[in-house]
């Protein structure tokens, strides 16, 4: 693996092995002599706000070794029009590596090619890589697997977070029920672009998705760069909100996960939250040592 640019781009085995690379080092916290990027310097780019995202990698890239630098791209030649692959080509001849967050998934991939550093994608506006795979860890320790499990996204289903789940339900073959108004359900492009698997199903009944699900999941109705949108977005998703109604149709041990940060009376009632915080809060946790697991594979290339 050079790059962690989307979960397109990985194989179910490379997905499987990232994710028991994370429970491990996430038992071995504090404990672990790896030091794999001993000597490196990262640069963090990001043009969109960022809590968990931010914390668990600068922590991250510390806790194996190496040093991080934050760069907020409006303090940049970059925020001035300085080309992508310009910066892309001044930063792989200092740097060791890179983790970019920004609007079009075709600058992360165009910094990947012109700077011969490994790039890792932290969210653009079409995939959302090292979320997902948090999630899928989250998923392995709470109930054991996916495999024969319904995972139900309820919300913006054409957002970067249900693309991500979208192309990991094609990679690994568990059950993806997607539930979203006609206006935000997936582009029929993106649709033939997975191949119309009939493991992703796609439907405006929220109650449908919710059904027997293992998993009930969301993610805030309005992205980050999606602001003009709010009034509307939040009218018409309003009934897709994950409450006790919908969960009520859950498989009998379900959980409930969101990426964070969540809008309470919004996508997930305040109940809902706070009754499954446990969980949702191991899933945030889960961000550092999935994404620890992703920086040792770059490296070990
Ligand atoms: N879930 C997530 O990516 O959170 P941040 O936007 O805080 O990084
Ligand atoms: N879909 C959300 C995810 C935030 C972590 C966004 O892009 O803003």
């Amino acid at each position: 693996m050079k790059h962690l640019l989307s979960i397109e781009a990985l194989g179910g085995a490379e997905i499987e092995a990232l994710i028991d690379s994370g429970i491990r080092l996430k038992a071995e916290r504090g404990r672990h002599a790896e030091q794999p990027l001993a000597g490196q310097v990262w640069a963090m780019i990001f043009t969109k706000s960022s809590t968990r995202t931010r914390v668990s990698f600068e922590v991250g890239v510390r806790e194996l070794g190496g040093d991080v630098m934050f760069l907020s791209s409006n303090d940049m030649q970059l925020g001035r029009g300085e080309p992508i692959k310009d910066t892309a080509r001044v930063l792989g001849r200092m740097v060791h590596g890179a983790i970019i967050r920004t609007f079009a998934q075709s600058d992360v991939d165009e910094f990947a090619s012109y700077s011969g550093i490994p790039t890792i994608n932290a969210l653009t506006d079409e995939e959302h890589p090292c979320q997902i795979l948090a999630d899928l860890m989250t998923v392995k320790e709470r109930l054991g697997g996916w495999e024969g499990r319904k995972i139900a996204f309820f919300g913006d289903g054409d957002c970067n977070v249900a693309r991500s789940w979208a192309w990991a339900a094609v990679r690994l073959g568990f059950e993806l029920a997607i539930a979203a108004p006609e206006a935000f359900q997936p582009r029929s492009e993106f649709l033939d672009r997975i191949g119309r698997p009939s493991n992703v199903v796609v439907t405006d009944d929220p109650k449908v998705a919710a059904g027997g699900a293992a998993v009930l999941y969301t993610d805030t109705w309005v992205s980050m760069g999606k602001e003009a949108e709010a009034a509307e977005r939040l009218e018409v998703l309003a009934p897709y909100q994950i409450n006790n109604d919908l969960a009520t149709l859950a498989a009998p041990s379900h959980i409930v996960q969101h990426c964070l940060p969540a809008y309470r009376g919004k996508e997930i009632s305040e109940a809902i939250l706070e009754a499954h915080a446990e969980a949702i809060f191991q899933e945030a946790e889960n961000r550092l040592h999935a994404q620890k697991a992703v920086l040792a594979a770059l490296v070990r290339e």
